[in-house]
C-alpha cells in the first residue's frame, strides 16, 4: 500500500523544496540506470489507470513506457471509451477505479474534476495536465535545466506566450524553487496569480513587450497558442499572439548560455520560429524524453516514498 498519508501530485505545490531536490537525484540515477539497461523494477506487480481526455503523445508514451519498466503494467482509458463519457459521476469512478489499482494518472479539463477524483480515490493520483496545471511537464523541464547547466535557483526564466496551464505551473515552481519568471503575454491572456496560488508576486515580473522578458534571462520558453480546449478561440488567438513567437532577436537578449525550452507540440512559424526550436540552443528532445525518466521517480515516490 501506498505511503500514509496519501500523496497526490494534483500540482506542483503539492511537495516541497526537499521532495524535488530528492527526485531530481533519484530520476538522474533512474536515467543512469535506463541509459546502461540495467533493470530498476520497484513496482512489479503494480497497475495504473490513465484516464486521457485530452489528446496525448508524450504523456501517454512517458508514462506507459515508464511504468513497465519500473515492472508495473497500465490500463488506459479514454472519456469515448469508457462510462465517463456517459455521465458516470467522477467520485464513482474514482471510487471503483482505485480499488483495482495503485496508482491513477489523469489528463483532463477543469482541475476540479481531478480534485474531485483524488478526494475519492484510494491510492495516488497524477495530473497528467489540466487546463490550469501541467505538473509533470514543469518537473521535467527543470530536470532538464539542471542537466544543462546546474541548479535554477536564482535564475530567470521568460515566459513569452499564452498565460495558460505551462505559465501557471512555471510560476508556482518559482516560489518553491526560488527562481524569477518573466512573463509577457499579449492583453486579454494574462496569468492569473490566483489560479497559479502563490503567496506574493516576489518572485514574477509581468512585461508587456516579448523581448524585455527575455532580456537577461538564462531560459526562455513558450507553448502553443491555442491549448487544447480552446480550439473555439484559434482565430482570435493568432492574431492576439502575432507578436509573441520566439525567435533569434529574442534569445540574442537572452544570456549568451540561455536555453530554449518547448513542452511540445510545437508550431514553427507560430509561437517559435524555426530556427530557435531547432538550434544550438534548444532542448526540446531532451526535454521530451526526460518526461519518462522524472515520472519513474514520481511515480516511485508516491507508491514507495524514499528510497
Ligand atoms: N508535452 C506534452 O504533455 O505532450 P503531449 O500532449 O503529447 O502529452
Ligand atoms: N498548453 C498546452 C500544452 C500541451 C502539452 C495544452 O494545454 O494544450
Amino acid at each position: 500500500s501506498p505511503p500514509t498519508p496519501l500523496k497526490h501530485y494534483l500540482q506542483f505545490s503539492d511537495l516541497n523544496a526537499d521532495d524535488y531536490a530528492y527526485l531530481f537525484e533519484r530520476a538522474a540515477l533512474i536515467k543512469k540506470k535506463f541509459k546502461a539497461y540495467e533493470r530498476h523494477q520497484p513496482l512489479i506487480d503494480r497497475t495504473m489507470v490513465m484516464i486521457f481526455e485530452k489528446a496525448s503523445t508524450r504523456t501517454r508514451v512517458s508514462f506507459e513506457a515508464g511504468m513497465y519498466q519500473l515492472g508495473g503494467t497500465v490500463v488506459n482509458l479514454t472519456t469515448e471509451g469508457s462510462q465517463l463519457g456517459r455521465a458516470e459521476p467522477i467520485e464513482d469512478s474514482a471510487k471503483v477505479i482505485s480499488r483495482m489499482v495503485d496508482l491513477v494518472m489523469i489528463r483532463t479539463f477543469e482541475q476540479t474534476k481531478i480534485n474531485r477524483f483524488a478526494e475519492h480515490s484510494r491510492v495516488p493520483v497524477i495530473n497528467g495536465l489540466t487546463n490550469e496545471f501541467h505538473p509533470c511537464q514543469i518537473l521535467a523541464d527543470i530536470f532538464t535545466y539542471i542537466e544543462h547547466r546546474g541548479s535554477i535557483q536564482g535564475k530567470t526564466v521568460a515566459w513569452v506566450g499564452d498565460g495558460n496551464n505551462m505559465a501557471n505551473t512555471w510560476l508556482q515552481a518559482s516560489e518553491i524553487l526560488g527562481f524569477k519568471v518573466h512573463l509577457s503575454t499579449p492583453g486579454g491572456y494574462e496569468v492569473d496569480q490566483s489560479i497559479a496560488g502563490i503567496r506574493s508576486s516576489e518572485s514574477y515580473q509581468v512585461f508587456k513587450d516579448p523581448m524585455q522578458a527575455c532580456a537577461g534571462a538564462d531560459l526562455v520558453t513558450t507553448d502553443v497558442w491555442t491549448s487544447m480546449g480552446y480550439e473555439a478561440e484559434n482565430e482570435a488567438r493568432k492574431k492576439a499572439f502575432a507578436d509573441w513567437c520566439v525567435d533569434s532577436e529574442m534569445m540574442r537578449a537572452a544570456k549568451p548560455d540561455a536555453l530554449f525550452m518547448h513542452c511540445l507540440p510545437a508550431h514553427r512559424g507560430e509561437e517559435v520560429e524555426a530556427e530557435v526550436i531547432d538550434g544550438p540552443q534548444s532542448v526540446v528532445w531532451d526535454e521530451a524524453e526526460n518526461r519518462m525518466h522524472v515520472q519513474k521517480a514520481l511515480m516511485e515516490f508516491l507508491l514507495l516514498g524514499r528510497l
